[in-house]
């Protein structure tokens, strides 16, 4: 308990895959509001059916102003950006938002734009989104995915996720909120590398914001 207390939520930080792709991770900003409008534009559709269940043709201002403030506590969210292409709009975004008040059962929802789909950034941005939860007090995260979506939930279950329910269109899964990887007990290779992407996101050092 007091573990949970000294410790902090990721900051900015930066990161290099094996691949050579490196990213700055940082908590969404409200500055970060353009870069959402111009990510979504270059979204394809079936990656936008995948996240968001329908095919908006853009954000409203609304919608702009909920994705960019997340508060810390009820809503959090971690964004990425190539280090080599800042202005791009970016990498992804990882967010997750308390079912109410109090809570500690979060609902995840994770974006990767679909020219940097499966080169690791979502796990990356999801190992945030564990250690963050851990610290805001979340125990649980709730996955509403898309029921064609088999890699994806394949992985989740690999980490240590379970099928909760599902119908035509959605499958519910829920996994403990892992606050480091010693708390990972599934003993896939997929949760072994989750393992050490919580570790090194534990011990990162601060990188100064790009913007
Ligand atoms: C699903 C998604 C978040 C995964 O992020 P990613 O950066 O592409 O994936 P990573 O490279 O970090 O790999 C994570 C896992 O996702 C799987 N994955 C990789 N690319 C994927 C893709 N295009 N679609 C589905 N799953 C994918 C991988 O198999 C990997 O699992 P494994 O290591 O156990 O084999 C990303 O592809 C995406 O944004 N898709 C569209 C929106 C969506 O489906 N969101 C999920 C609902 S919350």
């Amino acid at each position: 308990m007091f573990k949970r207390w000294l410790a902090k939520p990721p900051g900015t930080f930066n990161y290099r895959f094996d691949d050579g792709l490196r990213v700055q991770v940082s908590p969404v900003r409200p500055e970060h509001a353009p870069r959402f409008e111009a990510g979504y534009q270059q979204l394809s559709e079936a990656s936008r059916r995948m996240r968001f269940f329908g095919q908006l043709s853009g954000l409203s201002s609304k919608q702009l102003e909920f994705l960019t403030r997340p508060d810390g506590r009820l809503h959090l969210a971690y964004g990425a950006l190539n280090l080599a292409q800042p202005e791009e709009p970016g990498v992804g975004v990882a967010r997750c938002i308390r079912l109410d008040g109090d809570s500690r059962i979060a609902e995840v929802g994770i974006t990767i734009l679909d020219q940097y789909q499966g080169r690791g950034v979502g796990q990356l941005l999801h190992a945030c989104l564990h250690r963050a939860g851990h610290v805001a007090g979340l125990k649980q995260f709730i996955y509403d995915v898309s029921a064609d979506n088999e890699r994806f939930i394949r992985h989740l279950l690999a980490l240590g996720a379970r099928q909760v329910s599902r119908d035509r269109d959605v499958v519910r899964l829920m996994m403990p909120v892992y606050g480091s990887g010693r708390a990972v007990h599934s003993g896939t290779a997929s949760a072994a590398h989750f393992k050490t992407l919580l570790e090194a996101v534990a011990a990162a050092e601060p990188a100064t914001p790009l913007a």
